[in-house]
């Protein structure tokens, strides 16, 4: 039987509703941001973020069922982020599920954000598991290897920064607008990644954990070395420094990369978030892929960054395993997807993911 659900998804800056069926349709998808919000701030706020959600969340699921073309009764549940994420934002969500599933009776399926990224592949491409996912955004940086709809081992994550973030943190160091990873990419096209020799962290250890502050640190120094040797910062050198920072960021992706397919042998390994977008980073990881005889997927951009058809879809395939949740369901601000994993030390400024 194919089954429909209203995915709902609040728990950083992006306000999202979704209508997704069993069989992979996507009937809508509805994503408001918010980064004009907080673009004064460097940084995602988390109360005018909670703020935003509770004023736009209905009205994004009104437009969601309407671009489907449906009425909630036509639904066959409710899929909400329950965590992790900011928590004002996650309450919103939340709040706002239960209170349609109480109205409508619906069954109420809470969804782990990672969970949603993790199984988007299934969705885009009906994939099969096991397969290996690599999460590169502003606010996550985890290798998972995904065995079923709630089977996940995290093999390595950042220890500090995501990548994203370093993107943006690195645009903002060099004068560029923010998102920072799009501007990074552009300056980069224009200068030699060799003119400059940045760290590749953590590569001298073993394992797939990374780490993405120092190699921040290490721009901020060869900046002002440019700056002090110029008088100013040349165009050519922003351009080299952004070539080299995102030849680090590539090189150090694929060889952890390398050691997790290594670890976990795997016939597939996806990427998800907005890091995934970068040309650069997207070949390095095909590149290693194709050397082990891997399948390389990296679904639409538009799927890869917060949505909430990947929460319907996460929901659905929950719902399918007998998941249900209650009235009760609590918004969790952590909530690791491998439970066996030892807790990350990191809290990026988008809040700490797992
Ligand atoms: O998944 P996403 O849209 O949202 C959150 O993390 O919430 O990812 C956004 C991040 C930003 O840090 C942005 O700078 C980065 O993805 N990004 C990129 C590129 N496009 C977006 N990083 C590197 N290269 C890009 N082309
Ligand atoms: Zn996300």
């Amino acid at each position: 039987m194919i089954l429909t659900f209203l995915g709902i998804e609040s728990s950083c800056d992006d306000t999202a509703a979704a209508v997704v069926r069993s069989d992979g349709t996507i009937l809508s998808s509805v994503v408001s941001g918010q980064t004009a919000l907080h673009a004064a701030f460097g940084g995602v706020v988390p109360e005018i973020a909670a703020r935003a959600h509770a004023e736009r969340l209905d009205g994004c699921v009104e437009q969601a069922l309407g671009r489907a073309g449906v009425a909630l009764r036509d639904m066959d549940g409710i899929a909400v982020t329950a965590g992790p994420g900011l928590i004002g934002g996650v309450m919103a969500g939340v709040m706002l599920a239960k209170g349609l599933a109480a109205g409508t009776g619906l069954p109420l399926v809470g969804v782990n954000h990672l969970a949603g990224h993790a199984l988007t592949p299934r969705l885009t491409d009906a994939v099969q598991f096991p397969y290996l996912m690599l999460l590169v955004s502003g606010g996550h940086c985890q290798f998972l290897r995904v065995d079923g709809a709630q089977d996940f081992t995290r093999l390595g994550g950042t220890i500090d920064d995501a990548p994203g973030e370093a993107f943006d943190k690195v645009a903002k160091l060099l004068g560029l607008p923010q998102p920072g990873g799009p501007a990074v990419e552009a300056e980069a096209a224009q200068g030699d990644p060799a003119a400059i020799r940045l760290p590749r962290p953590l590569l001298d250890r073993p394992g797939c954990d990374l780490s993405f502050s120092g190699l921040k640190t290490a721009v901020l120094r060869a900046r002002d070395e440019a700056i002090a040797a110029h008088g100013g910062l040349r165009l050519q050198d922003r351009a080299d420094i952004c070539a080299a920072f995102q030849a680090a960021v590539a090189e150090v992706l694929a060889e952890k990369t390398r050691r997790a397919l290594a670890a976990s042998p795997v016939p597939l390994m996806a990427v998800a978030g907005g890091v995934a977008a970068n040309g650069a980073i997207r070949a390095a990881l095909d590149g290693v892929a194709r050397e082990r005889g891997v399948r390389f997927l990296a679904p639409p951009l538009a799927l890869c960054t917060d949505n909430a058809a990947m929460i319907a879809w996460a929901g659905i395939e929950r719902f399918r395993l007998g998941h249900r949740d209650g009235l009760d369901l609590a918004a969790r601000p952590r909530w690791p997807l491998d439970h066996a994993a030892a807790p990350m030390l990191g809290a990026g400024k988008r809040g700490a993911k797992a």
